[in-house]
């Protein structure tokens, strides 16, 4: 199957320039002026920018966390994302602690099989090292895995101590795997949750007084430390707050081999929203928590000025009923995790560039390139490039979209934006060269989609 795209504004995090894209089979076949190579079919771009398909390296579906199971699954939620201009993600294996690493791939990979619409790979997340999970860490590149995470709070769930970190980023550094890091100081919120609720303080709002942005930044701090010390790269996810990038910015001016990441509800939310009324507030329980507007400034900054690298979305959606719910009583209880992969590209184009925030450019290099850069994608995915997988989105800057949960593609029964008119969404969207949706109505094949195996990773920009 042969696709010209014709007429649009070709979008790289590079450059931008008129350009026809040849899509051929699962490939970008060419890039050049005024092609005019016979096509099965041909696509009048005019008036539309032509980017690569976003890559969101940060979501959990069909994760089991509180009780409870997030309720997007690997079919709803790539749906979703295909919806939002998304054609790549990886998702987050969890090791059942201290069991083989291999048992959480295979697992994940039973949740995904027959389900994908777009490609997607796994980062293994790492719950307990013991001798024999330290020396399967290098059997991940084989298996196509090259990158961990590992918690630095979540205390008795999924919490590492420093040994753990430090051990286990000097093995990632020799065997080429990136180290990301969950960076809260969970020793501190443990005490301050227990005194919370001792006090009988148990609505939404304390989940954000529990967690505060110096316990985030003193985790980041030394995260950043053990990355000076052993020399291994570094990703820091879902980074929320002024105090935190300067740990950031601090060590990546001294050359250490960091990079961070924000989420779309750290841009546009606040813990004003979590303290809405009528429980309403549990819609915006995520970990770390969301801050204030000074911090959305500072992240801002960070994303114009280079040091945070990636918006991804932490996508891990809990309905508002009967799982947010859970913790009615007591905010422990409520289920951590935000959803946002369906919107993650609407709204960054919307505030970002149509709001003179982020070029055109820049928004692709954080959606899109440095996701793949950083993660072991790149050149295959981030880029339109002759050679790159045909994951091509036609990105219509002038149309306006209402975002809405009775709208949305996505599991779930609330919507973080919901009622916001965006301009700048995506028309047409090929995975893999692959017709995935148009015009609003999902074109795309239920298990087509496919586990990318990663390349090692040695260093992030
Ligand atoms: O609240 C969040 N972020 N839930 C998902 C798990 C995690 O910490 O990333
Ligand atoms: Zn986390
Ligand atoms: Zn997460």
């Amino acid at each position: 199957m042969k696709t010209l795209i014709k007429g649009g504004k070709v979008v790289n995090a590079d450059g931008s320039r008129m350009a026809d894209v040849l899509l051929d089979g699962e490939h970008i076949a060419k890039v050049a002026e005024s092609l005019d190579t016979p096509a099965d079919r041909v696509i009048d771009a005019s008036g539309k920018l032509v980017i690569p398909g976003g890559i969101d390296v940060h979501t959990h579906f069909d994760l089991p966390f509180g009780g409870t199971v997030s309720s997007d699954n690997f079919d709803t939620g790539q749906k979703a994302a295909a919806f939002g201009g998304t054609t790549c993600h990886i998702d987050f294996a969890i090791q059942i602690s201290g069991r083989p690493l291999k048992e959480a791939i295979d697992l994940w990979h039973q949740k995904a099989d027959g389900k994908a619409t777009i490609d997607y790979g796994f980062h293994l997340a790492i719950t307990e090292m013991n001798d024999s999970v330290m020396n399967e860490l290098a059997t991940l590149p084989d298996l196509g895995v090259t990158s961990l995470k590992l918690f630095m709070a979540y205390k008795n769930v999924f919490m590492v101590d420093d040994e753990t970190l430090f051990r286990t980023m000097m093995a990632a550094r020799d065997i080429g795997l990136l180290t990301c890091v969950h960076a809260e100081n969970g020793d501190v919120i443990d005490v301050l949750v227990a005194q919370l609720l001792a006090e009988g303080k148990t609505d939404p709002v304390y989940h954000g007084k529990s967690r505060p942005h110096w316990a985030e930044a003193e985790a980041t701090g030394r995260a950043a430390a053990f990355a000076a010390i052993s020399g291994a790269p570094l990703y820091v996810v879902h980074l929320t707050c002024a105090s935190a990038l300067d740990q950031v910015r601090m060590a990546r001016a001294k050359g250490v081999k960091v990079a961070a990441e924000t989420c779309p509800q750290y841009l546009f939310t606040t813990e004003e929203d979590l303290a809405r009324p009528n429980f309403e507030g549990a819609k915006y329980v995520c970990s770390p928590p969301v801050r204030t507007e000074a911090d959305q400034a500072a992240l801002w900054g960070g994303l114009t000025d280079g040091n945070l690298a990636c918006v991804s979305t932490d996508h891990c959606s809990f309905n508002f009923k009967d799982q947010k719910e859970l913790g009615r009583d007591d905010f422990t209880k409520i289920p951590n995790g935000l959803p946002g992969i369906e919107d993650r590209m609407m709204v960054l184009y919307h505030y970002g560039v149509t709001g003179s925030k982020l070029s055109p450019e820049r928004w692709v290099e954080l959606c899109a390139t440095n996701p793949a850069k950083i993660f072991g994608l790149y050149p295959r995915k981030g880029t339109i490039a002759e050679g790159a997988d045909g994951d091509v989105v036609v990105w219509d800057p002038a149309k306006e979209h209402t975002i809405s949960a009775k709208t949305h593609h996505m599991n779930v029964d609330y919507n973080l934006f919901e009622g916001l008119k965006v301009k700048g969404v995506p028309s047409i969207v090929f995975s893999a060269g692959r017709l995935l949706v148009e015009d609003g109505e999902f074109k795309g094949e239920t298990g087509a989609g496919r586990f990318i195996k990663r390349d090692l990773i040695h260093d992030v920009v």
